[in-house]
């Protein structure tokens, strides 16, 4: 059995589907972690689907990631644009890492184009709502060489 891949969301993800709606749109939480789950299980994939909104638990996980899963999939929310802990700890993690966006970074806020943790991903998918986070799921299968059923 193939190690699974972990999802982790950064702060203020718990609020997605209340949250800014017309940035974000309406799915909630739950609805990315089922959509994502079904995408993975077509690659025989098995999810840890994860959400803090505290840097340190995240780099608790990543370090968690490093000898559990065989890949990350990472929407470190605020804490991409700030975050040298959380990319550290991809680069210790040693494992494949795609970084998602609900949200198009770069059609926004100029703080939001720079982000602190893609130089350590093997790819950025960003401004597809939750289709980014179901892209990401292809991309590391593809890249783990998952076999669709
Ligand atoms: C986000 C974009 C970030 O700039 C923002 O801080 C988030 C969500 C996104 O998914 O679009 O919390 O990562």
């Amino acid at each position: 059995m193939a190690k699974p891949i972990y999802v982790l969301n950064g702060p203020n993800l718990n609020l997605l589907g209340q949250r800014e709606p017309e940035v974000y749109g309406h799915a909630t939480l739950d609805d990315v972690r089922d959509r994502v789950t079904t995408r993975a299980k077509d690659f025989g994939l098995a999810i840890e689907f994860l959400q803090s909104n505290k840097e340190g638990q995240l780099v608790d996980w990543i370090q968690d990631a490093r000898t559990e899963a065989g890949g990350l999939i990472i929407n470190a929310g605020a804490y991409t644009h700030t975050s040298v802990a959380i990319l550290d700890a991809l680069l210790a993690a040693d494992i494949p890492c795609v970084e998602v966006h609900l949200s198009n970074i770069f059609q926004r806020e100029e703080f939001r184009h720079h982000s602190y943790i893609s130089s350590a991903c093997v790819g950025v998918i960003c401004g597809f709502g939750v289709k980014s986070y179901e892209l990401a799921v292809e991309a590391l299968a593809e890249r783990l060489g998952a076999d669709r059923d």
